[in-house]
Parts: C-alpha cells; structure tokens; sequence
C-alpha cells in the first residue's frame, strides 16, 4: 500500500496531455493500486494519473462502493446537460458549477487490456467526464457554467 503525493494548484504537469497505456504489467498494476490506496485516502470519488505525476491514461473511480478501473479511456455517447458544483482533489477547498452531459458511455480498458463499457449518469457522468479531462490536461475551471465563479468551501 502506498499513498502518493497530489499535484495541487498551478503544479503544469496538471496542464499536460497523458500518454495512451500501451503496456499491461506489474508497473501498471503497482500504479493502480496506489492510486486507489491514495483515492480512498482523501476521501474522492475519481482520480487521474496525472494528479500523481504519472502522465498516463489511467483514472480510477470509487462509486458506491464499486471501484473501476479505466485504462485509456473514451466517451462514445453523450447525452443531455446538467450544472452542479464539481470539485477535484488537485484544487483543494475549492468547488463551482460546471456545465456537463446528464449521462455518459465510456469505452475503457481494464487491467487486463480488455476493453469494457461503462455507463454513468449524475455524478458518475460528470466524474467519467472530470477524471477524463485531467488525461487531456483540463480542469473543471474550465468547465465553469457561463457566469460562474469558483467559491471556497469547509472542507
Ligand atoms: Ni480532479
């Protein structure tokens, strides 16, 4: 079990482009562990490689007591709109209103580089959609409903 360091703030590895998983091993398999150790850790639902410094195209999610792995994943179906408050583990005490689809199909590879389908709707949509951007270098700040600021919270 090892908990990583998250990349906060202005950190620019935040705002660079992840690379397609090509390889399925031990070094992968170490990564995702990690990730879900950290994940649960800080109490998240979603979180992306790149926001512990690995620039690979790998997001875990733990919903409901699912926890999923997607490896080189990709939305193939968008379906109409929703704006709620969003937050993300790399801008901590933050949150603000993002406009994203109401639902969400995703085509991802597993640990074992089969590839599985994942549907989410509400939050799971916006956080397939959230932990996606990361591997594209974006953030929810630039999601932000037209109009909108982000505001400071508790926690
Ligand atoms: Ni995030």
């Amino acid at each position: 079990m090892a908990i990583r360091k998250i990349r906060v703030d202005e950190d620019p590895i935040l705002r660079k482009v992840s690379r397609k998983v090509e390889v399925f091993d031990d070094r992968l398999f170490q990564l995702l562990d990690d990730m879900h150790d950290t994940l649960k850790q800080k109490d998240g639902i979603g979180l992306a490689a790149v926001q512990i410094g690995v620039l690979r195209r790998v997001v875990v999610v733990e919903y409901e007591g699912n926890s999923m792995e997607l490896i080189n994943p990709e939305i193939i179906e968008r379906e109409g709109e929703q704006c709620e408050n969003e937050a993300c583990l790399s801008l901590p005490h933050r949150a603000g209103k993002t406009v994203r689809p109401k639902s969400v199909k995703v085509r991802a590879q597993n640990r074992n580089g089969n590839w599985c389908l994942y549907k989410g709707t509400d939050l799971l949509a916006r956080c397939f959609c959230h932990e996606i951007d990361h591997l594209d270098g974006k953030l929810y700040t630039d999601r932000l409903v037209p109009g909108e600021k982000v505001f400071f919270t508790e926690d």
